[in-house]
């Protein structure tokens, strides 16, 4: 259950286009007030909607990111960005390019390095070198992860290795066509790298994630759904879902407890 003195932001819409372009329209007011902000994205399927939004309102000119700053959230350890399975690459090429993020304002992980623990703190250093991160976007794994921070992880993780999940490299493999090997490792913004962010959107369209999306925001606080840990980002956290993810919080259960809900399509909901 949501405790009394967490005030973090719930917002629900109707369907996963109206929560893709609640997401869209944060990043653009971001952009529109910081222009050269530091930005996180997510990979998946979840935040495709969000991107394609993000990509039409930039070819029309309403949004300019060119001088904004991305950082990647996680790769796979040894990958390169020619590999067919980088991330890195889903990202610059299927998304970044195409809103018009310049590939020298990309920071991309260092998977590599000869020493990743020592490549994996210059990153850190390269975030806080600028500011810190402005808005991190980020979707819910399967398993509660958020990056590639898989259970166990802590709040005050840092960008580190992280072994995979099972569950997360069968995930994986979903999103590339053939047979593309995941490796067994990645490296991975921390949860406290991203509890950091100014502002975190995390968000979370589908019923499949129904009931990791009430663990997240419903049970304690715990390493075993790292997501968890975003409700201590307070007011800078917006969960922002469709119904069909919402299906299982207790606020749309009208005889449940009543907890705030800010945000949404406006259809009146009497928690
Ligand atoms: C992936 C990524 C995460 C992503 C999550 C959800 O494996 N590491 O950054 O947010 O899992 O993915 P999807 O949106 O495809 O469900």
């Amino acid at each position: 259950m949501v405790t009394g003195s967490e005030n973090w932001n719930l917002a629900i819409f109707r369907d996963s286009h109206a929560a893709s372009e609640a997401a869209a329209d944060v990043v653009s007011t971001a952009i529109q007030s910081t222009p050269d902000a530091a930005l996180a994205f997510p990979t998946g399927s979840t935040p495709l909607r969000m991107f394609d939004i993000l990509a039409a309102r930039a070819a029309r000119g309403d949004i300019d990111l060119s001088s904004a700053t991305v950082f990647c959230l996680d790769e796979y350890v040894g990958v390169t960005v020619e590999d067919p399975n980088s991330l890195t690459r889903w990202l610059k090429e299927g998304v970044l390019d195409r809103i018009g993020v310049k590939s020298d304002r990309l920071h991309t992980l260092p998977v590599t390095a000869e020493d990743l623990v020592a490549a994996a703190a210059e990153y850190e250093s390269a975030i806080a070198a600028g500011g810190g991160l402005d808005l991190a976007i980020l979707g819910l794994g399967p398993n509660g992860h958020i990056g590639y921070n898989e259970p166990g992880s802590s709040a005050e993780s840092r960008t580190r290795v992280i072994a995979l999940t099972p569950e997360s490299r069968s995930q994986a493999s979903g999103y590339w066509e053939g047979a593309v090997p995941i490796p067994d490792l990645a490296m991975t913004m921390g949860v406290g790298t991203l509890l950091e962010a100014k502002q975190i959107v995390l968000l979370v369209v589908g019923e499949a994630k129904a009931n990791m999306l009430r663990r997240t925001l419903e049970d304690p606080m715990s390493a075993e759904v790292p997501a968890s840990w975003l409700r201590r980002a307070g007011s800078r956290l917006t969960v922002i879902v469709d119904e069909a993810a919402a299906s299982s919080l207790s606020v749309m259960d009208p005889d449940g407890p009543q907890h705030p809900v800010t945000g949404g399509d406006g259809r009146d909901r009497s928690f």
